[in-house]
């Protein structure tokens, strides 16, 4: 299949543009390291840029190999051609393009896979968490810093002591869950929203199948010459 070139978007504070279209690496019940690895490499090969990992989805090994052997393969010549979001170091790279506190809360409890239990979730220090992340740009750690399933009250709260403010919040986000009131407010401060489970999460245990199989989805997508998929996302 011939490589396509995805748009990319400006993000504030950070001198690299990110390529709107990321391919995610989680997974349920998790596709294993040879899997992940193999998928990210054919999307490098089909012109994927962005990638989007995390410490909680056991993808950042796989993904990270990939990088090395697309490099290996001269599909591309530098790491700097990739654009990597994730939401814990462990990457084995010089550095990420962009680093996001995964979840409002703080665990009690080291654990390295959601769900997580309830008695182990308290409440995040928010000021405190988002310093940490300045520090983490201010070392060249990353290119942004962002935030993922914030709502309006917790941005504000960063906002309101940050000396760099969040360039990202990535939320769930689809035709039936459109968010309207966090992405104006997003907008208007500058925060550029990325939307996760834009099908909806079908052939997941907390997803379901009304995005891919709704008939008006399917219309629209129909009178352009889509698929449902592609006109959802
Ligand atoms: N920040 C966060 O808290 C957070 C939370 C969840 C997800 N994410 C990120 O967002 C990414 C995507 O989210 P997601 O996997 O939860 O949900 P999604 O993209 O809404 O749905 C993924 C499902 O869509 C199916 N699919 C793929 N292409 C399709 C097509 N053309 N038509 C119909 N179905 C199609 C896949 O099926 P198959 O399984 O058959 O391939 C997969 O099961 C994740 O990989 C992760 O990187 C972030």
């Amino acid at each position: 299949m011939a490589a396509t070139t995805i748009p990319s978007v400006n993000l504030k504070g950070c001198e690299k543009a990110m390529p709107v279209l990321s391919m995610g690496t989680a997974s349920y019940p998790p596709a294993g390291l040879e899997a992940t690895k193999a998928a990210v490499l054919e999307a490098i090969k089909v012109g994927y840029r962005h990638f989007d990992t995390a410490f909680a989805y056991g993808s950042e090994k796989p993904v990270g190999e990939a990088i090395a052997e697309a490099l290996r393969l001269g599909l591309i010549q530098s790491r700097d051609e990739l654009f990597i979001t994730t939401k814990l170091w462990n990457l084995q790279l010089d550095y990420v393009d962009l680093y996001l506190i995964h979840w409002p809360i703080r665990l009690t409890e080291m654990v390295s896979k959601t769900p997580v239990a309830r008695e182990i979730v308290r409440p995040l220090d928010v000021k405190g968490a988002w310093a940490a992340m300045e520090e983490c740009k201010k070392l060249g750690l990353t290119k942004a810093i962002g935030v993922s399933n914030f709502a309006t009250k917790t941005i504000q709260e960063i906002l309101s002591s940050a000396t760099i403010p969040p360039a990202v919040n990535q939320v769930e986000l689809n035709p039936l869950w459109r968010q309207e009131k966090l992405k104006e407010f997003c907008k208007e401060k500058g925060i550029h929203i990325t939307a996760y489970s834009p099908l909806g999460a079908n052939n997941t245990k907390w997803g379901d199948n009304r995005i891919v199989d709704n008939e008006v989805l399917a219309d629209i997508a129909k009178s352009r010459g889509k698929t449902t998929a592609q006109v959802s996302t």
